[in-house]
């Protein structure tokens, strides 16, 4: 058949059950973060799709990244905690301590907040992130998490099923955090001991402390297990939430996989942790040489089976892959939107222009009907077009926004 005869396929719409509120901005601003020395924008859009523009360098990804500082973490790009502070603040108080910041008003089902976040000018090492709601000094984990929900798509994350496997378990850890906030400090604390161990077992013979050593590696079984499980749980609501094609877009079915996921498959979690630390003692000698952690859920991997191929994404090309991180992003979108009777703001950068049209249609018609508010980033406007009336279009240049007309 002629493709172009074909009728354009449809993308599933959004489950009804789930198009309920959505977490919005309605105004954000920006102080001396990356390109912009200070940047306000009103949002009329409310939930909604907005569109940046603009040519390559203009700022739009930093726009993105700044949203994505109200939610715990690192934000899209990973950034150390000073990066984001804008190279000409910094050239212009030597000697200073300018410190980037970020302010939203943000809605929410449980109503509007005022929501501040940025570096603490006066915390020098190790630095620190200051976070306020409504006026309050807050805890990132915590209220930060309470008050928003954001969700993104990267360029960078294109690489995700030819990059090694820890690219693949930071994308199920950005799940199981809006699941439970607490897997965030699970996995933090689990990083340092697996560290500390590290350090304990290169070091100097004398220095190497078996008492010390067998605490670490109970607590690394402890939280290991338990963000394993989490890991998990998170995967199985994708696999239920990508299962099925999206139009256009293929089903995906997800898991975790490792020795440790097998572990939990035959034996109850207090078991699996006992197996873990009797793992890492007999590790020991050759973790000493190696420098590297032998057992553990850094071992463990998040597999993605394309559905109708019947093939490992890895396996696919490369417009397949893209095609199947847009079904993994759309699910998890989903997911989120059911853990927290909300979507969160959806943040798609340079998604339109690495897609074919009929890609494109599926996937602006699905984010028009889902009620979510997404915010679109690209260098050219002409991917966008169809979208024109039904989307707010701003134009990025030289740290200033303007809309479109
Ligand atoms: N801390 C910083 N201070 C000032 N400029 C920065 C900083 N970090 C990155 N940049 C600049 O930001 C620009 C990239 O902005 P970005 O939003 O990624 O552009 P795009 O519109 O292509 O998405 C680059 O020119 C880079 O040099
Ligand atoms: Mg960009």
């Amino acid at each position: 058949m002629n493709p172009a005869s074909a009728p354009p396929p449809t993308l599933a719409h959004p489950d009804p059950a789930q198009s309920r509120e959505a977490f919005f901005l309605s105004h954000l601003a920006l102080t001396d973060f990356r390109t912009y020395p200070r940047l306000k924008i009103e949002i009329s859009a409310g939930p909604g799709v907005i569109v940046l523009t603009g040519p390559n360098g203009a700022g739009k990804t930093n726009v993105l990244e700044a949203i994505s500082f109200l939610a715990p973490g690192r934000g899209l790009r990973g950034a150390g905690l000073q990066d984001p502070t804008r190279w000409g603040a910094l050239a212009a108080a030597p000697g200073q301590r300018p410190a980037w910041a970020v302010a939203a008003r943000v809605r929410g089902p449980a109503g509007t907040s005022e929501v501040g976040t940025g570096l603490d000018p006066d915390a020098c090492a190790p630095e620190r992130r200051l976070v306020h709601v409504d006026g309050a000094p807050a805890r990132v984990q915590g209220r930060l998490s309470e008050t928003f929900a954001v969700h993104w798509l990267t360029p960078d994350m294109e690489r995700l099923f030819q990059d090694g496997a820890r690219a693949r378990r930071k994308f199920v850890d950005r799940v199981a955090v809006a699941l439970d906030s607490g897997h965030a400090e699970r996995v933090r604390s689990y990083d340092q001991a697996a560290r500390e161990r590290t350090r304990l077992l290169t070091g100097p013979p004398e220095a190497c402390d078996p008492a010390w050593l067998g605490s670490l590696e109970a607590r690394m079984a402890e939280t290991g297990v338990a963000l394993a499980c989490a890991r998990i749980a998170a995967a199985e609501k994708l696999d239920r939430a990508c299962r099925g094609a999206r139009g256009p877009f293929p089903g995906a079915r997800v898991q975790m996989i490792g020795a440790l996921e097998d572990w939990l498959a035959e034996e109850p979690a207090l078991a699996a942790e006992e197996r873990l630390a009797r793992a890492l003692a007999s590790a020991r000698a050759r973790d000493a040489v190696t420098g590297t952690t032998g057992a553990g859920p850094q071992r463990s991997d998040m597999a993605v089976l394309h559905t109708l191929k019947d093939q490992p994404a890895e396996q696919c090309s490369t417009g397949e892959q893209k095609a199947l991180l847009v079904a993994l992003i759309l699910g998890a979108a989903e997911v989120l939107a059911a853990a927290r009777g909300a979507w969160p703001v959806l943040l798609l950068d340079e998604v339109a222009a690495h897609l074919d049209r009929i890609r494109r249609q599926a996937l602006f018609a699905w984010l028009l009907d889902s009620g979510a508010q997404v915010w679109l980033a690209g260098a050219d406007l002409e991917p966008f077009e169809s979208l024109g009336g039904r989307a707010w279009f701003y134009a990025v240049a030289e740290g200033a926004i303007e809309p479109l007309p």
